[in-house]
């Protein structure tokens, strides 16, 4: 009789591996590669994000081609040529091939890209797409250059490369050129040409062109000839540490003790830390950190816990400054005015610093649209929001970022402006960290971590109650332009009326009343002011009674400590 086979069997005939690559192959949507607008603007990104930080770790200012050709209905080509470091015969298969393969996943710095998806993600669409290979020349500057031909092996995660050759002259940079179906190029607030100015505008030190379908060239030329100074490579804090990666980073240490293992990974970490948890645990801290077992690393951890460790650097962190934003704000959005503030750099959980940059623009061409007038014959604006994370525009998944929550959050009455969502206003906001906490791996929004709404908030009001105060003196100016005005309408007929009655000359009075009315004017600006100082005296006189309190309270409490000591 045949043997039955139980359930379990059955079930497991159907017990498969599968790679990354083909975990993302089903699921372009999680890399941003799907949609027609967006996943052709997200390709744009994946290559430009890839170039400027090949540029900036090889201190290059960076000088960017983007292409794009139309080659038949929703089918483009695009093309991405940069001056960087180029790469190497070794890596260059993998970079662009290989799911989580590149140079910036295991390493805690600010950079743009941060998983080692984004190009291979694009390769892969493109070859599922259209069936071709992305065709990519890179040159290191010395020797010759190489061009090739790769695709992803989706059943393994391997590039497959072909067409490899040595071309006859040396070149430095990268250039990729990708052909993708189901796509469609507009002219939208999400399109490339839009990415590209808000790169621009974070990026002032790239030089920047985009050649649309249509043939239309545009450069966004470098306004500063400085290379940003180049981010840090920070070393995780111990406090953000689970015995999991902490196993996980003894086992890739080249350190030979325990001891020497925490102090060269860990930030904070001197002899004096080490040795306290060397009193606290069970084993030799000169054993080999390769060889701890997980009962030991959880010892550890319970050690990292109760030691009071400074909070983590920040100084690797390198956000784009005042001067630079407002540079960028004016030669590209042009307006009237802007106030522009950068954060000191702080530690959301997990232990990872990040610092938060918010520029107001007001007036100009700040805020979207401006193509429409309303009844009144005014341009109609609305409110922009740009938001940036390591110089890096976002453009996708509005709502569900944290900037987007942030910005809704304020009560922007409060600094004068009435209705924010119809006002000439363009909010820029960069968040810089060396690990940006993305809600996806399309990395297109930033997860609303509590710190980084509280920084977000508070760069927010700082630079909205600015903004404010030149949105209320510009309508007081207006208000008085009108009063004027007014005024100045009846003076003529007032003035004959007089001249009628009192034979005074009718010029001579004009002139007097027009000085009458000037001089109101004047007094009306200096009640405000005198109001004005008075607001910040009685603002002033209150925070230095809260800190009187606050002193009070603390050396009270000093007192009973010694009292029970
Ligand atoms: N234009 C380029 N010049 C030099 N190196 C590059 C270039 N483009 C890609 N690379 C290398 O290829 C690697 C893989 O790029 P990829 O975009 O897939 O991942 P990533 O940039 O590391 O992270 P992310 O997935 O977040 O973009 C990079 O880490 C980088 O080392
Ligand atoms: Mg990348």
């Amino acid at each position: 009789m045949a043997q039955e086979i139980s359930a379990a069997e059955q079930i497991a005939t159907q017990f498969k591996e599968h790679s990354v690559a083909e975990f993302f192959k089903k699921n372009m949507q999680m890399l941003g590669l799907t949609g027609k607008i967006k996943a052709l603007t997200t390709i744009v990104h994946e290559y430009v994000t890839n170039s400027l930080d090949a540029c900036e770790e090889a201190r290059i200012l960076p000088d960017i081609e983007v292409q794009i050709k139309e080659l038949g209905d929703e089918y483009y080509e695009i093309t991405v040529k940069d001056n960087g470091p180029g790469m190497t015969r070794q890596t260059v298969g993998k970079a662009l091939g290989q799911l989580l393969a590149g140079t910036k996943f295991h390493r805690m710095m600010q950079m743009r890209g941060q998983q080692g998806i984004g190009a291979a993600g694009a390769t892969m669409l493109a070859q599922i797409t259209t069936g071709k290979a992305t065709q990519v020349i890179t040159g290191t500057g010395s020797g010759k250059a190489l061009s090739l031909d790769i695709t992803v092996d989706p059943k393994k995660n391997e590039p497959k490369l072909a067409n490899m050759v040595e071309l006859g002259k040396t070149f430095q940079g990268t250039i990729i050129k990708a052909k993708f179906k189901g796509m469609k190029y507009v002219n939208s607030e999400q399109a490339p040409l839009e990415y590209l100015r808000r790169t621009a505008i974070a990026n002032p030190h790239a030089q920047i062109t985009l050649i649309e379908p249509s043939n239309q060239k545009t450069v966004f030329k470098r306004t500063l000839k400085e290379i940003p100074k180049q981010p840090l490579e920070m070393k995780p804090h111990p406090k953000g540490m689970n015995v999991d990666e902490l196993i996980t980073l003894a086992k890739y240490t080249d350190s030979k003790t325990v001891k020497t293992f925490l102090k060269n990974t860990f930030d904070r970490m001197g002899d004096k830390a080490a040795d306290e948890i060397g009193k606290h645990v069970s084993f030799d801290m000169n054993k080999d950190p390769k060889q701890i077992t997980w009962d030991e690393a959880e010892e550890i951890i319970k050690q990292f816990k109760n030691i009071n460790f400074i909070a983590p650097r920040t100084d690797g962190l390198r956000p784009i400054g005042e001067d630079r934003i407002t540079k960028s704000l004016t030669s590209i959005v042009k307006p009237e005015f802007s106030s522009v503030v950068t954060r000191k750099p702080t530690v959301y959980s997990g232990g990872f610093p990040f610092q938060i940059e918010v520029g107001i623009a007001y007036g100009g061409d700040a805020g979207k649209g401006g193509n429409t007038t309303n009844e009144e014959g005014v341009v109609e604006k609305k409110m922009e929001i740009m938001r940036f994370a390591n110089r890096a525009p976002l453009l996708f998944d509005t709502g569900g970022c944290a900037i987007t929550k942030a910005v809704q959050s304020i009560d922007w009455k409060r600094y004068n402006v009435k209705d924010v969502e119809n006002a000439p206003i363009t909010v820029f906001v960069n968040l810089v960290s060396v690990h940006i906490p993305y809600t996806g791996a399309g990395k297109q929004a930033i997860s609303d971590e509590q710190e980084i709404m509280d920084e977000l908030r508070l760069a927010l009001m700082d630079s909205g109650r600015r903004a404010g105060a030149f949105i209320a003196g510009k309508k007081k100016e207006m208000e008085k332009k009108m009063k004027k005005e007014l005024f100045f309408k009846f003076i003529p007929e007032i003035a004959a009326a007089l001249e009628k009655i009192t034979k005074e000359d009718r010029k001579k009075t004009e002139k007097n009343l027009e000085k009458l009315v000037l001089e109101k004017l004047k007094l009306e600006d200096e009640s405000d002011e005198a109001q004005q100082i008075e607001e910040e005296i009685k603002e002033a006189s209150e925070k230095v009674r809260k800190n009187e309190r606050e002193a009070k309270k603390k050396k009270k409490e000093a007192e009973d400590e010694e009292v029970e000591e």
